[in-house]
């Protein structure tokens, strides 16, 4: 595997600007609304090496559709992490999803990276909902114009300062330095291209399913050109199984997961497949869409994660409604990972949920 390299996007909503994180070095704070993921990752002979990994479960009311609710929970629940596995590192890599900020595609006047960065202010005003001085704004450069147009198409991501806020208070809560904030699709790329690497123009899509939102990305040679993030995950499994069946949040859980047995009749599995078929329309209709703006392309696989992808039968399900390869992402194929310092079942069992924190992971090197 080739070393990191600086083309990785470098995203941050954060307010924050340390240059130097590569020295310092960097944990990957995922705060998913059902799990919190934090790993650490250093860089090995050839690559990287997993140095820490920890996940631990938040009440389904702390984080309610990408709003923290619950801060003081949250923050508890970081602080129990860093403790419980000795983590000294303090500056954080998190991440939003999709549903908290504005992801938009559009045309510049083509100009250098430094130069669209003093400008861009007042070049976004008008693409955005709200005041610029109410958001944190970044963007990502997808390419310049080979037309002669003298245009270039710009990712622009801004975020409202409010919801930062509430995400970087809690880190701050907790003892960490919030010093880069991503967008999860964009730190999934990052994750699939230490892991699954593409020929040149080739299409890949990376679709996470989480507990509250699905993130559908596009990724063309390496560049996320397309997101969309659906409000359907895991708990869409679990509240059809609570209502149709009666029981608690809980209950319903345990039994989704298979911790717990479901009543005789065989309408869990019914349940689970309707919403599974929903949700895999959905990702049908995304990819449409993508594809229909998009003269020529192909997507070539699709690459799942989340914890919400371990629904049974969900993968075959997307394959079937959308006609192209389905496989289940391992964030951790290309990393080493010591077999005597951590559970290789656990890992492998796990590996899911660690797609977005894998991603954030690799900024360890690759920030401006
Ligand atoms: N074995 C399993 N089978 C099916 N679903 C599972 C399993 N284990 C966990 N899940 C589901 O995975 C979801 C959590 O995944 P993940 O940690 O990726 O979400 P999150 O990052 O916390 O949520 P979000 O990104 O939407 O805020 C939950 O809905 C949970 O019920
Ligand atoms: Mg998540």
């Amino acid at each position: 595997m080739k070393a990191p390299s600086l083309k990785l996007p470098s995203l941050n909503l954060s307010s924050l600007t340390l240059p130097f994180l590569g020295k310092r070095g960097t944990i990957a704070l995922d705060i998913g609304s059902s799990f919190i993921k934090l790993l650490q990752m250093g860089q090995a002979k050839k690559g990287w090496e997993l140095q820490k990994f920890a996940m631990a479960e938040l009440p389904p009311e702390a984080i309610v559709d990408g709003s923290i609710i619950d801060a003081i929970t949250v923050t508890n629940t970081i602080k129990d992490l860093v403790k419980e596995h000795n983590v000294r590192l303090k500056d954080a890599v998190s991440a939003l999803t999709g549903q908290s900020v504005i992801i938009k595609k559009v045309s510049f006047p083509a100009m250098t990276e430094e130069e669209l960065a003093d400008s861009i202010q007042w070049e976004a005003e008008q693409y955005i909902p709200f005041p610029v001085s109410e958001v944190n704004m970044d963007f990502q450069i997808l390419g310049v114009d080979t037309e002669g147009r003298g245009q270039m198409d710009v990712m622009l991501v801004a975020v409202k300062k409010d919801v930062i806020n509430d995400y970087t208070n809690v880190i701050k809560e907790a003892g960490l330095t919030p010093a880069v904030i991503d967008v999860d699709s964009f730190a999934l790329e990052n994750m699939l291209e230490i892991n699954y690497p593409v020929a040149p123009g080739e299409s890949v899509a990376a679709v996470n399913v989480g507990a509250s939102v699905t993130s559908i990305s596009i990724i063309t040679g390496g560049i996320t050109t397309f997101t969309r993030s659906i409000p359907t995950g895991g708990n869409q499994f679990t509240e059809e199984v609570q209502r149709q069946l009666n029981v608690s949040f809980k209950e319903a859980e345990d039994m989704k997961t298979g911790r717990k047995e479901a009543p005789e009749g065989g309408s869990l599995s019914s349940i689970i497949e309707t919403v599974s078929t929903n949700l895999a329309f959905d990702v049908k209709r995304t990819v449409d869409f993508f594809l229909g703006g998009s003269q020529g392309t192909y997507i070539s696989k699709i690459y799942l994660s989340g914890g919400g992808a371990k629904i049974e039968g969900l993968l075959n399900l997307i394959q079937d409604k959308t006609n192209i390869p389905v496989e289940m992402a391992n964030p951790f194929k290309n990393l080493e990972v010591n077999p005597r310092h951590f559970d290789m079942e656990k890992i492998k069992d796990l590996a899911p949920f660690f797609g977005v924190a894998v991603g954030l992971g690799t900024r360890r090197f690759a920030d401006r």
